[in-house]
């Protein structure tokens, strides 16, 4: 949208306002505001962890927050999934100041005590409805235990897989990312605008672009074109705003060489004036803080433009808090803008029904009924089958079950690492490691196989790194104390005595996540030796990955008999697994990330632009073209692939005409047959290619995708309707335009298998 236009848009919004009626919330927040303090109106932007954090107990006057609170300097808390605290901290905000009740926030990212597959795992299910489900499922148990804010859903796309919090994401597309996004807002918030008290209200993060981090390193500055921002990253965080969210958290990054935490373009211009955003935006932990590391001035300063620039809250940094009324003496910042922000958060406050029932999300007789229920520790399962991406397969999968095997490697029994990153409120040791959903099934065996990595140091600092830094001078449980070589001689007896091999390798959650990049994203080596081992027993073997992050795997490719990737499944991952590797389900997940040949080609993804000297994916080096002398340009693995028990057979592509007029529409139609001899669902993926436009355009863009179930011999017609709002994308001057002309239109079964039909446009 031209700026132009946001200012016409604007002065009718106003103009409208002044005439319109007040609403009953208005009138209640006027009045309330009436009566509040300076100072209680900073305290409500105001954000702080539970002291404690997650083990926060017992509410003392010592408590840091309590002192603020009965100073009415604090307006949310998060970080606490204890009701009991939850309870008796709001009973302080109630008596406190002007009495205004907290807003209770957590990372609830991939479910909450039921935990499912990490969102890039359930990202692979293709499947809005299922990860609605999930999110669902985690706001009636994250309410039960007295929550309403999730810092969720994450939806920073991102094109490097160095970057540890790709797995917090949906991927690398922003079309697929900007559906997961909204189905996510519907299951926490609900389909309808009222909070009842299962509803959580959403935080949109991190905004925006953080997934763009130069080279993958977290935390890293953002160096992209106001265009390609619009065009390959914004659309997930739009479409969330479209769909109700009701806040979001500003990003850690930088972006056109300002802090996305005090960004008008990001927060002002777009994210309200743009896309209509209504809510309130949180800073993300100390990121005002940081702002003065950034470079841009000390914490007053930063904590002024902040606010000016549409940051309504301060999570950690007590810059709001310690330093605007100095501001506003100073005539530095307006009263409009602490009242402003203060609104917004109390808008929210009123949403959610705080004022009518500061209790409300403090029933004591929920979470015995609504956490962790077997009903969702089902669902908990049913949603990892569909997130498991079958990589490879000679013809060993699906195992008869009966088969002997041997489940060996250092995720193999870990049920700790079924839950993955972010999962704090987990049953961790209850989760059903690989080695016991196995077992469940077949007669098997166990070995540990192997370190994580053969560079101690290496390992401490992955298995350790948070409580180096939260808990320093602690002792530290020992590791490596077998040496590898008993390990691998171990899990090789086992492999001699079973029939297949089930080798168990990958990540462990702390390898990826927040503050987890890393510059080699093979199977570690201490790992790949026992691979080696393995392999040469002769045996079958499948490799289970488990991972937060696409890696780089062309030696196992070529080595394992099968690969299928199982993410952190999730609370149930070990039955789940089983279910796959022996046949009950079929595996249908497909790859919402490029899976890399080697590091070097990173960023990496699929829909890249064709560049002046275009070098196709699969073709060797050819001199002054696009490629590398050492590598082909194309992953190992595209975007969209993903394997199945059976064999899918696509028509060729119709078009219901061969010319759209640019008001009209155009159906696009393949026939999909199962030829294989099982019933399956298949992920049908349509791509558009503009050919020629004003700005150059990618290769290849989803904009379009249907699962579907398809009986064994059966076919299935799949139609997606084109329209403008498909073949459009923003020019040069950031409009939003459809350009007459010639468009591929492609459709298959994964980013590289498509075939073309073009449609012109007129
Ligand atoms: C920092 C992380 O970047 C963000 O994702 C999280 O929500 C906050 N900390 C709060 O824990």
């Amino acid at each position: 949208m031209k700026l132009k236009n946001i200012a016409i848009g604007l002065a009718a919004a106003l103009s409208v306002a002044a005439c319109a009626p007040k609403s009953d919330m208005d009138k209640y927040i006027d009045d309330l505001m009436s009566r509040m303090t300076l100072e209680q109106k900073i305290g409500q932007l105001n954000l702080h962890s539970a002291s404690g954090f997650i083990s926060a107990l017992r509410v003392t006057e010592e408590d840091e927050n309590v002192k603020l609170l009965r100073a009415g300097r604090l307006g949310g808390i998060y970080g606490s999934g204890n009701t009991e605290y939850l309870r008796e901290i709001q009973k302080v905000a109630l008596e406190s100041g002007a009495g205004i009740p907290l807003i209770t926030g957590m990372d609830v990212i991939h479910g909450f005590e039921t935990v499912f597959p990490v969102p890039l795992a359930l990202s692979t299910s293709w499947n809005p409805d299922l990860v609605e489900k999930t999110a669902r499922i985690a706001a009636k148990e994250a309410t039960a235990r007295g929550i309403n804010w999730v810092f969720s859903p994450m939806v920073d796309i991102c094109r490097d897989a160095r970057w540890g919090r790709i797995v917090e994401g949906g991927g690398e597309d922003p079309f697929l990312g900007g559906e997961l996004a909204k189905a996510y807002v519907y299951g926490y918030q609900g389909r309808d605008d009222a909070f009842d008290n299962t509803d959580v209200m959403t935080c949109v993060k991190h905004y925006a672009l953080y997934g763009g981090a130069e080279a993958g390193r977290d935390y890293n500055s953002v160096f992209l074109s106001r265009q390609e921002a619009l065009n390959g990253y914004l659309r997930p965080y739009q479409q969330a705003a479209y769909a109700g969210a009701g806040s979001y958290m500003s990003s850690f990054n930088e972006f056109e060489g300002i802090p996305a935490t005090m960004n008008t373009y990001l927060m002002d211009e777009l994210l309200r004036k743009a896309w209509g955003f209504e809510g309130f935006i949180v800073s993300d932990a100390t990121a005002i803080l940081e702002e003065v590391a950034h470079g841009i001035g000390d914490l007053q300063e930063v904590s002024a433009r902040s606010l000016q620039a549409g940051l309504d809250m301060d999570m950690n940094s007590d810059g709001f808090v310690g330093t605007l009324e100095k501001s506003l003496r100073e005539g530095r910042i307006y009263q409009a803008d602490i009242d402003r922000a203060c609104r917004r958060i109390l808008e929210a406050k009123y949403k959610l029904g705080l004022f009518d029932d500061p209790f409300k999300y403090l029933d004591p007789e929920r979470a015995a009924r609504d956490v962790y229920t077997p009903e969702h520790l089902a669902f908990a399962r049913e949603a990892a089958r569909e997130c498991l991406v079958l990589l490879k397969n000679d013809g060993v999968l699906p195992l008869k079950k009966g088969t002997r095997v041997a489940v060996v490697g250092p995720l193999a029994n870990d049920a700790s690492a079924m839950a993955g990153t972010w999962s704090m409120s987990s049953h961790n040791a209850e989760s059903i490691s690989l080695f016991q959903g196995i077992s469940e099934v077949t007669p098997a065996t166990y070995a540990e196989g192997s370190w994580l990595f053969k560079d101690k140091e290496i390992e401490e600092n992955i298995l350790y790194g948070m409580m180096k830094v939260f808990a320093p001078g602690r002792q530290l449980p020992p590791i490596h104390t077998v040496p590898q070589q008993k390990l691998v001689a171990d899990a090789v007896a086992k492999a001699r005595q079973a029939d297949v091999v089930i080798a168990c390798v990958g990540e462990v959650p702390n390898m990826n996540g927040e503050g987890a990049s890393r510059t080699d994203i093979s199977v570690p080596d201490a790992q790949v030796e026992l691979l080696k081992a393995l392999k040469a027993t002769g045996k079958p073997v499948v490799m289970v990955l488990v991972t937060g992050r696409p890696l780089t795997l062309n030696w196992e490719n070529e080595q394992m008999d099968a690969i299928l990737n199982v993410w952190s499944p999730g609370s149930e991952g070990g039955r789940a697994v089983a279910d796959v590797l022996f046949g009950d389900y079929s595996p249908s997940a497909k790859l919402t990330t490029s899976f890399p040949r080697a590091v070097g080609q990173l960023p990496l993804y699929y829909n890249h632009k064709n560049t002046g000297r275009p070098h196709p994916d699969d073709e060797p080096y050819r001199k002054f073209t696009s490629c590398y002398e050492d590598e082909l340009n194309g992953p190992l693995y595209p975007f969209g692939f993903g394997l199945s028990y059976t064999t899918f057979e696509y028509s060729p592509v119709t078009l219901s005409s061969a010319e759209m007029p640019m008001d009209g529409s155009v159906t696009a139609s393949v026939t999909v047959t199962n030829s294989g001899g099982r019933d399956a669902d298949e992920i049908v993926q349509l791509y558009i290619h503009d050919i020629y436009a004003t700005s150059t355009r990618p290769v290849k863009e989803l904009k379009g995708f249907k699962k579907v179930h398809i009986a064994a011999g059966a076919s299935v017609k799949v139609d997606f309707t084109l329209t403008k709002e498909e073949l459009s994308y923003f020019n040069h001057d950031c409009d939003w335009v459809c350009e007459p002309g010639d468009f591929e239109i492609m459709v298959g079964p994964n980013s590289w298998d498509t075939e073309a039909v073009i449609l012109r446009v007129l």
